[in-house]
């Protein structure tokens, strides 16, 4: 292996097996306790301050982003990873928010169409908290009933309720009148 600086600080040009790598070093001193980049990889960078929802079910980035009311017009940074290699998840979709942490109707919205995701709470660069998104068996005042007729999408002061019958596919009982709400039902009022 033959490792040459690069203009970058911290960066240096690996030539291993024919191949040239980039490494890319916290450590000046010792570039080979960090990671190896390819030429065809682009790591994602890291954030300082703020959330990072991983594992998501590949497909629905954009579906948490509607769900957290993000318009582009926002002035930090958002990073949108789609269909990245995941080693729990075949594929994964990652949403990264600088500067913001999340609600929890918005954790269990998030939990309602992409139920293996995580969600990080970073603080100047290192994970704080971690916790897997967890749907509640019951299922209050989130969604509103997809059957127009239902009591719940009245007038009347009922708040929509409903019971999870199944995560995967999503399967949600309505309280009042019994209705299966599914997952492209949710994705609808998003
Ligand atoms: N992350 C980030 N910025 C940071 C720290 C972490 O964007 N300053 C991201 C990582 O890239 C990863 C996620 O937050 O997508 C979780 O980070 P970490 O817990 O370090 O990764 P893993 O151990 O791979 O997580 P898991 O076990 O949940 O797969
Ligand atoms: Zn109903």
């Amino acid at each position: 292996m033959t490792i040459f600086a690069t203009k970058e600080t911290h960066v240096f040009r690996v030539l291993f097996e024919g191949q040239v790598f980039y490494l890319r070093s916290l450590h000046k001193a010792s570039p080979e306790k960090d990671f190896l980049m390819s030429e065809t990889e682009l790591r994602v960078s890291k954030i300082k301050d703020g959330t990072v929802i991983d594992h998501i079910t590949s497909g629905h980035a954009l579906d948490v982003v509607k769900i957290l009311g993000i318009t582009g017009k926002e002035e930090t940074p958002i990073t949108i990873a789609i269909n990245v290699s995941s080693k729990r998840l075949k594929r994964k979709d990652i949403v990264k928010i600088e500067g913001r942490e999340l609600k929890p109707q918005e954790v269990h919205k998030i939990a309602l169409i992409a139920p293996h995701a995580s969600i990080n709470i970073v603080r100047d660069y290192k994970v704080v908290k971690k916790d897997e998104v967890k749907l509640p068996s019951v299922i209050d005042n989130i969604i509103k009933c997809a059957n127009p007729v239902c009591i719940s999408n009245s007038n009347e002061p009922v708040k929509a309720k409903f019971y999870v019958g199944s995560e995967e596919p999503l399967l949600l009982k309505c309280h009042y009148c019994g209705y299966i709400v599914e997952k492209k039902d949710v994705l609808q009022q998003f």
